[in-house]
């Protein structure tokens, strides 16, 4: 139940502020859509008759609500209008002094009980309500984008919000039909602060030479199943737009992967700002799978972390072929071979081959099917090549598994590969904020499916992996890049040294 019956959006001709002018209108609410700017309010008014008129044609209204609806939205440029508002939702410009001196104005004209929402993505809401005149009655209630489309909206208080806003405002989301988590007053609450230095973290990737960003969003959908890839959303939500986001937290968070990365930059000066300027990361260009392969032998020496016993991959290996696949961390150089697979585990490849300053040119690839720690493995082999490595040898190899069904990716011999690399130092995130309280386990995994579209939460997909193999692999990481993103996480730390003793001590009650 809300007792709220008005709302007003400020900023309605904008991007965000039309959306959310149309989640409250649809959710049966009084909706007065304000923005100074009359031709903004005018082009998303017919964005919005557009959406309406859309959605009867689907049939998921009636042309009689699409009529009531349209009738309960009122435009206005005059900030007077929004004086018997319950509640006023700000999605102006992401300006600090801009929303408070909205805010204030607002202060002056509204009735005392109304509650400001602001939908900022990188402020603190205790600043936009600073100086307001009612700081007990501003929250943080920030959508996704398309907000007419996408459910979550992340709410948090400032210092001085009281908990009966909260519950008000908090109450109004799931009246208006929406899914609300609540988060704290922290850059970038949940979502951007998990999004935005992984973002930033593939950027680096591609400029480290590791994958090619079709690669990257290959490696992340298959092996994560993440509806979309990062390059895609980045080029999507637009390379300045990273940048802003960037260079809004990485000041207040000293957080290095938060940091605007070169190439970022350079992206932007050149023009290159993603889908809206018709360049971005990625470069359009596509390649064929394979249809044949050559035959292959397995010569296994241990476990196979891809493989595991009964995988059908065995039934396709022939008798002394001219590839060997070396399953379960062996290998033997055999240059008579076109191809020598060697199965990695969280070591490079040039632990088993040796490295020579860039110079080495061999016939050996290295592998790794992609496995959250003990689920099962998924469909992605990512394959590493060395600096010299035979094209004919990573062509042999990515013949052998394309025509086994699997989704082929190629990366240079660095740290944890593309997915580990780009998602582990997530999971440490995820899991320190969890330690910091910044929200509950299922409020940040379900920011990340409903947000997202992720099929599960950070914290799910780690834990079911077990912590003790994300000790595991960010050590490896660690050890080998000195980054603080790949230092584990405590609760790893804890799940690993709490395993060790139970293997040394078992639990004396279940024996
Ligand atoms: N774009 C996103 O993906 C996204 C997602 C979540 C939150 N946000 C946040 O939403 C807010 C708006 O972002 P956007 O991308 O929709 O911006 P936008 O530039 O598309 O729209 C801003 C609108 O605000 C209007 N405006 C500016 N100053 C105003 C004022 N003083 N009074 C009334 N109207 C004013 C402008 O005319 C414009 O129509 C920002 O705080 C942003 O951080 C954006």
């Amino acid at each position: 139940m809300t007792r709220i019956r008005k709302v007003a959006v400020c900023g309605a001709g904008g991007t965000m502020g039309a959306g959310i002018a149309l989640v409250a209108v649809r959710g049966g609410f009084e909706t007065i859509r304000f923005d100074r700017s009359s031709e903004a309010l005018s082009r998303s008014r017919g964005a919005a008759e557009k959406f309406l008129k859309k959605s009867v044609d689907r049939g998921r209204m009636s042309p009689e609500d699409s009529d009531a609806t349209l009738a309960r939205l009122q435009d206005s440029t005059d900030l007077a209008d929004l004086a018997d508002c319950d509640l006023v939702i700000e999605a102006i410009y992401e300006n600090l002094e801009v929303k408070q001196a909205l805010f204030k104005e607002l202060n002056t004209i509204c009735k005392p009980q109304t509650i400001f929402a602001s939908n900022t993505s990188t402020l603190s809401i205790t600043q936009i309500a600073s100086g307001c005149g009612r700081e007990d009655r501003v929250v943080g209630m920030h959508f996704c984008l398309p907000a007419e489309l996408m459910k979550l909206i992340e709410m948090s208080r400032g210092l001085n919000t009281s908990d009966e806003t909260f519950r008000e405002a908090w109450a109004w989301t799931e009246a208006a039909g929406q899914l609300p988590v609540e988060t704290q007053d922290k850059p970038g609450f949940i979502l951007n602060a998990l999004l935005v230095p992984f973002n930033n973290d593939v950027i680096r990737a591609i400029e480290a030479g590791l994958a090619t960003a079709e690669d990257i969003d290959i490696a992340i959908k298959s092996g994560l199943g993440y509806k979309m890839g990062p390059c895609t959303l980045l080029d999507l939500i637009g390379l300045d737009t990273q940048v802003l986001l960037g260079e809004a937290f990485y000041p207040i968070t000293l957080d290095r992967r938060a940091s605007v990365p070169p190439l970022l930059r350079r992206m932007v000066a050149a023009g290159r700002l993603g889908n809206k300027s018709g360049q971005g990361l990625l470069t359009g260009q596509s390649r064929q799978r394979a249809d044949t392969a050559p035959d292959f032998s397995i010569v296994a020496s241990g476990d196979s972390r891809s493989f595991p016993s009964g995988d059908t991959i065995v039934d396709r290996a022939t008798e002394r072929a001219d590839v060997t696949m070396h399953l379960g961390g062996g290998y033997a150089p055999d240059p008579s071979k076109t191809a020598v697979l060697v199965e990695l585990d969280t070591e490079c490849l040039g632990v088993h081959t040796g490295e020579d300053m860039g110079r080495e040119g061999s016939n050996a690839v290295g592998f790794a099917r992609y496995r959250n720690g003990n689920d099962a493995p998924s469909n992605l082999i990512e394959l590493v090549r060395q600096p010299a490595t035979d094209a004919a040898a990573l062509d042999a190899a990515r013949a052998i598994f394309e025509v086994a069904g699997f989704d082929v990716v190629v990366c240079a011999d660095q740290p944890g590969r593309i997915v580990d690399r780009l998602v582990r130092p997530k999971y440490n995130d995820a899991l320190r904020f969890l330690d910091e309280g910044l929200a509950t386990a299922e409020d940040m995994d379900k920011t990340c499916k409903l947000g997202l579209g992720y099929p599960d939460g950070p914290i799910e997909r780690v834990t079911r992996g077990g912590l003790a193999r994300h000790f595991d692999v960010t050590s490896a990481l660690y050890a080998m890049t000195g980054q603080p993103g790949y230092a584990p996480a405590r609760r790893a730390v804890v799940a690993s040294a709490h395993q060790a003793k139970a293997a040394v001590c078992p639990d004396p009650v279940k024996g």
